[in-house]
């Protein structure tokens, strides 16, 4: 008998649903974005996010189940994002998840974001298996992560202040170029010269695996102000490639050596920055240079989803981890 589970995830400016079957089988992904939404605000709303959430959750959850083709009953458990997250928007995901817990009787799993991010690559490469480094770099997230198994992780070392793609949406709001900022900067970088600039790679040499990203935006903000001052034109594409360069150099270096310091043979990439083309090439030259496996998952499973919500949840139904009917959420839920 195959294995059915829903999962809901709404942590951040994203509501979706997905139905997957036997842990890799994605019988529907539906995603609705709210990014016009906070367009004009030039990163997530926390509350436009919650009320977006709740006008969306149950046609999501609708779709998701017609794309299947199945109804409620046909279902094996619910698996729902608990962290981290935005508070607002995850009560929203949960309050839905136990109605519909509780309405049919199905179990429910409490998923952590992050391992979700993780398990995008589990959903995608049935050759992947732990032990592994993982990049989790994203809107709200810039972590080194030793997975030791499947449901084991050590978080290495993280960002002491701005997320990766924070900064890109940051710049690129600065710039006046729109959001988010990480798809938009990155093709414009690919026109532009990455050492055009020499920006700080911060913390490349600390000896830790944290990182640390508001420097870099108020170097660029610096930088853009200095020349407009001295009335310099500014070649964007030049000042995207450097900004990208100096975000990539640092997170190359601290993969490499965790990989050194772990011994691992494999590197997996997870969450929206992953999809970055640079980090992705870098990774891959320094994989031929290194001797080490690179995974990281198609371009709509980097971004958030609730396939990998559902992917995850699949190890905690078999253990029957499940959650009761008065679980709550963790909006800084770590990974561990
Ligand atoms: O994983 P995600 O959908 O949401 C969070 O969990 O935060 O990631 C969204 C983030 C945004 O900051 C966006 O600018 C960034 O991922 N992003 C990128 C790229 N595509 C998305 N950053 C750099 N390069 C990209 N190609
Ligand atoms: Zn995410």
């Amino acid at each position: 008998m195959s294995t059915k589970i829903l999962a809901i995830e709404t942590s951040c400016d994203e509501t979706a649903a997905s139905v997957v079957e036997d842990k890799r089988q994605i019988l529907s992904n539906v995603i609705s974005s709210q990014t016009d939404l906070h367009k004009k605000f030039g990163g997530v709303v926390p509350e436009i996010a919650s009320r977006s959430h709740q006008e969306l959750i149950s046609l999501v959850i609708w779709e998701a189940l017609k794309r299947a083709s199945l109804k409620l009953p046909q279902l094996d458990a619910l698996a729902i994002t608990q962290g981290p997250g935005l508070p607002g928007a995850l009560m929203v995901g949960m309050a839905t998840a136990k109605a519909i817990a509780y309405g049919t009787g199905l179990p429910l799993i409490g998923i952590n974001h992050l391992e979700g991010h993780l398990f995008a690559n589990y959903l995608h490469f049935s050759n992947l298996n732990p032990p592994f480094v993982a990049l989790i770099v994203s809107g709200g997230h810039t972590l080194l992560v030793d997975v030791k198994k499947w449901g084991k992780y050590q978080v290495l070392g993280q960002t002491l202040d701005d997320a990766a793609g924070e900064a890109f949406d940051k710049i690129a709001g600065f710039l006046g170029l729109g959001y988010p900022g990480g798809p938009i900067i990155s093709s414009l970088a690919e026109k532009g010269n990455p050492r055009a600039i020499n920006f700080p790679r911060a913390m490349i040499n600390s000896g830790d695996y944290n990182f640390s990203l508001s420097g870099l935006k108020t170097s660029v903000l610096y930088w853009i102000n200095k020349q407009k001052a001295r009335q310099k034109e500014i070649n964007i594409p030049d000042l995207c490639a450097s900004f990208q360069a100096a975000v990539v150099e640092v997170q190359v270096k601290k993969t490499i050596k965790a990989l050194e310091q772990t011994g691992y043979e494999t590197v997996v990439l997870g969450g929206g920055v992953a999809a970055n083309k640079q980090l992705q090439i870098q990774l891959s030259k320094s994989s031929r240079k290194f001797n080490f496996t690179l995974f990281y998952p198609p371009p709509q499973l980097c971004t958030d989803n609730a396939a990998m919500i559902a992917a995850a949840a699949f190890h905690h139904y078999h253990n029957k981890e499940f959650l009761s009917l008065d679980a709550e959420i963790y909006p800084n839920l770590a990974l561990a």
